[in-house]
């Protein structure tokens, strides 16, 4: 499937020798972090771009930079969409090392720069014949959609991120399938905790936002919830775990947030020497169980970091059916020139909304949440 720049190649010579294909063009990528539901989203835009017999559909490998690259890594679609749906992953590619407007670019003497190639971008995707884009994305790749949009380019955005984080959508696909994961390993650390009377803490992904924690705390059955949105006391978790143990129910199972931090604490993570942009969260539940047990927490802490497992496999039934919705309304978003806009699901219906909207404000878990109240009644404590 890789083989993109050979063919591009044979593409471009078979359009010109033929001069038979006179379909419209459209372009897609998808950019940041993998997400299950991604294939689906594709298959959906090709599916409802074949029904018309008036458009063809290309990928362009590794978000933005397939089409940076001379020649272009840019790959039809048409014939390659037979159920991935059921695919993790992407099969075009993904690289959070692509920004078009801060592109790294390796210089003769070997040191890398950034440069804003997001003109040569735009020119590139217009000279090749693409009537529009789609771009597949979290909210740097949608921040990354409106200013290629306000260079002129007929670009529709399509949420994606497993940790729901966007404000303009109820829900990401992606979402469920991570929590989905997070409950399966979480049922698994309270079998084990239980047979040693142990305090486990199971650290989850999600950002800034504690949407993941919160969902697998309340599937799972946890005694403890700590998000980002509430920052947590040692004292009081402790309280917690001694209510507990008193009890004679001698194990607690945590759940924890990467993003979450102490009352007047900071994040726990690093900036990687790889690249990336965004500073990597990980680590805070390390920091819990070494807190706890300075604190002379009443029984052996373990603690295990779920990472990118909860971005893998196949994606649950409810994102196949979401992303692949969202595919097709986004085809259909093109053929109404809809540019400038992102796919939402909002109130059970998929909707649009422009991308300055859509990438303005974080979905952070409300204290007020319904879902906050829930816990709180079912007796799950956030440390606060
Ligand atoms: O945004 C999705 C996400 O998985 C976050 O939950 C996590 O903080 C981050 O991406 C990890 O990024 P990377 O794959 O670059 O390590």
């Amino acid at each position: 499937m890789h083989n993109g720049a050979d063919h591009w190649e044979k593409e471009q010579t078979d359009n010109n020798s033929k001069k038979k294909n006179m379909k419209k063009k459209l372009l897609v990528a998808t950019g940041g972090g993998d997400c299950p539901g991604l294939n689906a989203v594709i298959r959906g835009i090709v599916k409802a771009a074949k029904q018309t017999s008036e458009w063809d559909v290309y990928g362009s490998i590794e978000a933005f930079n397939g089409v940076l690259k001379n020649p272009p890594e840019i790959v039809k679609l048409n014939k390659r969409v037979g159920g991935i749906h059921v695919k993790g992953g992407t099969i075009i590619k993904t690289t959070n090392r692509g920004n078009p407007f801060s592109f790294p670019v390796q210089g003769e003497n070997g040191k890398t720069t950034k440069k804003d190639l997001s003109g040569d971008l735009v020119k590139k995707i217009q000279d090749l014949g693409f009537e529009a884009m789609i771009n597949i994305g979290g909210d740097g790749s949608q921040k990354i959609s409106q200013q290629l949009f306000e260079k002129g380019l007929n670009i529709i955005g399509v949420p994606k991120t497993i940790d729901n984080d966007l404000s303009a959508t109820d829900l990401t696909f992606g979402f469920t399938t991570a929590v989905q994961i997070a409950t399966d390993s979480f049922d698994k650390l309270v079998t084990t905790a239980e047979s040693h009377h142990r305090v486990i803490i199971m650290e989850v992904m999600g950002r800034d936002a504690g949407w993941i924690a919160l969902h697998t705390a309340i599937a799972g059955g946890a005694e403890i919830c700590l998000i980002p949105e509430i920052p947590f006391k040692i004292d009081k978790i402790l309280k917690r775990i001694k209510k507990r143990y008193k009890k004679g129910k001698g194990f607690v199972n945590i759940v924890i947030a990467e993003g979450a931090k102490l009352k007047d604490g900071e994040v726990v993570g690093k900036h990687a020497k790889d690249g990336d942009e965004n500073i990597k969260l990980g680590g805070v539940g390390n920091q819990l169980r070494a807190l706890l047990e300075k604190a002379n927490c009443p029984a052996q802490v373990r603690t295990t970091i779920l990472g990118h497992t909860q971005r893998g496999g196949t994606p649950v039934a409810f994102d196949r059916i979401l992303a692949s919705a969202m595919g097709v309304k986004a085809f259909q978003m093109v053929t109404a020139k809809e540019y400038g806009k992102m796919v939402a699901y909002k109130n059970n219906a998929l909707t649009t909304v422009t991308l300055k909207e859509a990438i303005r404000e974080y979905n952070h878990v409300a204290k007020d949440h319904y879902l906050i109240d829930t816990a709180r009644a079912l007796g799950i404590s956030f440390g606060d």
